[in-house]
């Protein structure tokens, strides 16, 4: 039987379906009870047990969970574990991240767990290094883990604080009341959260952070959108000044070091809104638990220290569990586990919807006064059309996106030109036209740009005064393949800054708008253009 698992790489907690996720959660309870029973039976079942088995790991940020944990979970398979000297390496000789990992995959190893500043690392590098194993005939295609990228996921995190929530809801999927507090701006543990809590039937989430620590709108939009029940807070005072408060709370570290001076000087005051302390106690729900990804400050901890002998205490174990769900996560990428799983499993087709419409022209004459395209005084007798740009935006938002266009499809040489009207049906309602006399030749590729930067458009080609082909354009289902594509996320291993060599590439996204395929960051169609 097929194992879906193995050779699966975790760049976010969506790569995993719910059903996936349920059932490592499933091995992960069966690993940490045959652990504290010392089951060597059931143990065994887990054991990758292969010394040639090699897991990588490469931290460019600091760490010390997520890096022991996962090396002491290698320790458990027998496997082989590497660690990249990243301070002494020839990244610092300007060498990329693709020829970094494709030379480590070359040296036989199977998965590397990756901590980085640069969003999107592992997406990039599932492509480049499969490539890579394919034309060397490397007996495995490697799989790499998001250990944390810049603002964006920490996947595994997700997986153990979804498995800590579960262990104390009963292992009840239903509805989780969760509070995330803290540093909501620069937390990726708590933006891996809006994926993450869709294991659970019923969502409710109170966001509380001050305006300069709160959650992205990427983040809280993808909540709203994934049904959570969303609500906003300034502060813990404000929060419990209110009756319905959360039984489980999610804190995290205030990264204040990130942000400017003003910030800086105002330190005291912000952590003081997403600090736990005493008197807040009695507002608890019965049996309520914190959590946190930890580390925690030890002079500004938003976990006091006096709660640590406390029932509240979720932190621990939720830490110590890091380590069985990445026993599990190991053995399930390595084919040890999983063959049996029969739930939903991640889908691979693409999405290939047609957006480029040829519709009936009928051989319209151009020169008819109600389908005339002129230029100047004089119909256009040979040349394009692209009409209905931008329909129902202002003057100024045409004005700038027919720039855009020109640009883009390479319109910006020799005659034509464009206007703004409005429309027949609503005088009220503006639309751009671009027109460019001439016989100039459009082909599938340009089709595809047009649809890309001009969807909702109709392109007409006007042949001898009449219109020989018309086309309406719609929103491409992924936009890539063209050099002057560009992510504007400055953290994205695409960006041009970094000189990775990593091409842009979009994906339209459920409200319209297109996220980049490696960081996630969401673009409108028209910011997706250098
Ligand atoms: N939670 C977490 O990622 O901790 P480390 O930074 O110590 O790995």
């Amino acid at each position: 039987m097929d194992n879906i698992f193995t050779g699966r790489s975790l760049a976010v907690i969506d790569d995993l379906t719910i059903a996936e996720r349920r059932y490592l959660f499933e091995q992960t309870k069966i690993l940490k009870t045959a652990l504290a029973e010392n089951d060597q039976k059931t143990l065994d079942r887990f054991r990758i047990n292969d010394p040639d088995f090699g897991m990588y790991e490469v931290f460019l940020e600091d760490s010390t969970r997520t890096r022991e944990s996962f090396r002491n979970a290698a320790k458990f398979h027998r496997a082989k574990v590497s660690d990249l000297a990243t301070d002494s390496s020839s990244f610092n000789k300007g060498e990329s991240y693709a020829d970094t990992f494709n030379t480590l995959a070359g040296y036989h190893n199977s998965v590397f767990i990756i901590r980085s500043k640069l969003e999107g690392v592992c997406r990039w590098l599932e492509d480049e290094a499969g490539a890579f194993a394919g034309r060397n005939n490397l007996s495995r295609r490697p799989s790499f883990i998001n250990a944390g990228d810049g603002k964006h996921e920490h996947p595994t995190q997700e997986l153990l604080d979804g498995f800590t929530f579960l262990e104390d809801n009963n292992w009840e999927t239903s509805s989780i009341h969760l509070a995330l507090v803290g540093d909501l701006y620069h937390g990726r543990t708590v933006h891996s959260k809006a994926d993450g809590l869709r294991i659970f039937d019923r969502v409710r989430i109170d966001l509380i952070a001050p305006p300069e620590l709160a959650m992205p709108e990427t983040y809280r939009m993808k909540m709203v959108e994934n049904g959570f029940e969303v609500r906003l807070f300034d502060s813990i005072d404000e929060y419990l000044a209110q009756q319905d408060v959360a039984d489980k709370w999610y804190f995290t570290r205030p990264q204040l070091e990130r942000m400017g001076e003003q910030i800086l000087k105002r330190q005291d005051e912000l952590r003081a809104k997403v600090t736990f302390r005493k008197e807040f106690m009695k507002y608890l729900p019965k049996g309520s638990k914190f959590y946190h990804p930890l580390p925690r400050h030890r002079v500004h901890p938003t976990i006091p220290t006096f709660l640590d002998d406390t029932p509240l205490n979720g932190w621990e174990r939720q830490s110590i569990n890091g380590m069985y769900v990445r026993i599990v996560l190991l053995a399930l990428i390595a084919g040890k586990i999983g063959a049996e799983f029969a739930g939903e499993a991640q889908k691979k087709g693409r999405n290939d919807e047609e957006y480029i419409l040829q519709v009936e022209s009928n051989g319209t004459s151009a020169d008819k006064k109600e389908d005339a395209y002129s230029e100047g005084v004089r119909p256009i007798r040979n040349g394009l059309v692209i009409d209905h740009i931008c329909r129902g935006d202002d003057p100024a938002t045409i004005r700038r996106h027919m720039a855009l266009i020109i640009k883009v499809m390479g319109l910006d040489d020799g005659k034509g030109g464009e206007w703004i009207s409005t429309s027949k049906k609503d005088s009220g309602q503006f639309k751009g036209l671009v027109f460019r006399p001439g016989t100039r030749e459009l082909d599938r590729k340009d089709l595809k740009r047009l649809a890309a930067v001009a969807a909702g458009c109709t392109l007409n080609i006007i042949r001898d005064g009449s219109v020989v082909a018309k086309y309406r354009t719609h929103l491409p289902p992924r936009i890539y393949n063209f050099d002057d594509l560009a992510c504007n996320n400055e953290a994205c291993i695409s960006h041009p800054s970094h000189a990775e060599g990593v091409p842009a590439r979009f994906e339209r996204t459920r409200d319209n708008r297109y996220a980049c395929a490696y960081c996630g960051t969401v673009h409108t169609f028209k910011e997706i253009w250098k």
